[in-house]
């Protein structure tokens, strides 16, 4: 059988808005290395934040979203806490409103985009454990994407927003750190469909923090933000993390066995320690 591959541009906190200058260069400077390399992605993925205020103005999603595009390349988003809110039980939370805004500009919060070998599925993060009715509906609908990958002998790309957690399963934080995970309950869910068998690899972005390990024996990669802020939390996992830097990555999805090249944009990043005080 010929071998069949895909190539995906992976994009994740780029944090575009409105007047945000700085913001742009970034995704300029990616058109520019997109234009300069001898690659040709099928598609753009984008794990959140593509906006930085996105939350509560719908003029800044429908702006990220445009320049995002611009790139000329399929894209397929799905939201972060900037765009949509942070998880229910945290400051400035999801909200029906919020939803409706972002289902306003793009039509769904998760996609599935079949390439290669591959079935990439994206997720919306930032509903888990919200108690709202498309909450529900995302799990019946991964379930189903998960079985129609295994029968067509596809292999699955999750992509997330919110990792599922830091190093621990089971950890749970009663402080700073909790801003950065899906809440327990819904972990678990989400756990339970990341240990599907067709499930080859994992990536999320929300961290600002870039790192290459492991979900049992799944690659679950970390993607550094395209916006070159580095947040430093001394619950990341540490070992096999970084080089911190801006940026993106292009994955090549070939059979069960992902490759990835890290796309590392000047200039230095600004750096945070979290949990920061300003
Ligand atoms: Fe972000």
């Amino acid at each position: 059988m010929a071998e069949s591959s895909c190539q995906v541009l992976l994009v994740s906190d780029a944090h575009l808005g409105l007047g945000k200058t700085e913001h742009l260069e970034q995704l300029q400077k990616l058109r520019q290395w997109i234009d300069q390399a001898s690659c040709n992605p099928s598609a753009l993925i984008v794990t959140g934040d593509l906006s930085d205020h996105g939350a509560d103005d719908q003029a800044d999603l429908k702006f990220a979203k445009t320049q995002l595009e611009s790139l000329g390349l399929p894209a397929y988003f799905i939201p972060g806490n900037h765009d949509l809110g942070n998880k229910m039980g945290c400051e400035d939370p999801i909200s029906a409103p919020r939803l409706e805004r972002w289902l306003d500009v793009f039509d769904s919060d998760r996609f599935t985009l079949v390439c290669g070998d591959w079935t990439l599925i994206g997720l919306d993060t930032q509903i888990m454990g919200s108690g709202f009715d498309r909450e529900q509906e995302q799990w019946i609908w991964l379930d189903e994407q998960l079985e129609i990958a295994q029968s067509d002998g596809r292999n699955v790309a999750m992509c997330l927003h919110m990792p599922p957690y830091l190093r621990q399963k089971d950890e749970w934080f009663d402080g700073p750190s909790d801003y950065w995970t899906v809440a327990p309950q819904p972990r678990a869910e989400l756990l339970k469909r990341l240990d599907h068998a067709s499930v080859k690899l994992i990536v999320n972005g929300h961290a600002h923090w870039h790192w290459i390990g492991q979900y049992h024996q799944v690659p679950w990669i970390w993607m550094l933000p395209l916006y070159p802020l580095i947040v430093d939390d001394p619950n990341y996992p540490r070992e096999s993390a970084g080089p911190q830097i801006g940026g993106a990555m292009m994955f090549d999805l070939k059979n069960a066995d992902p490759s990835y090249e890290r796309i590392d944009l000047e200039p230095e990043p600004h750096r945070i320690n979290w949990p920061h005080t300003h």
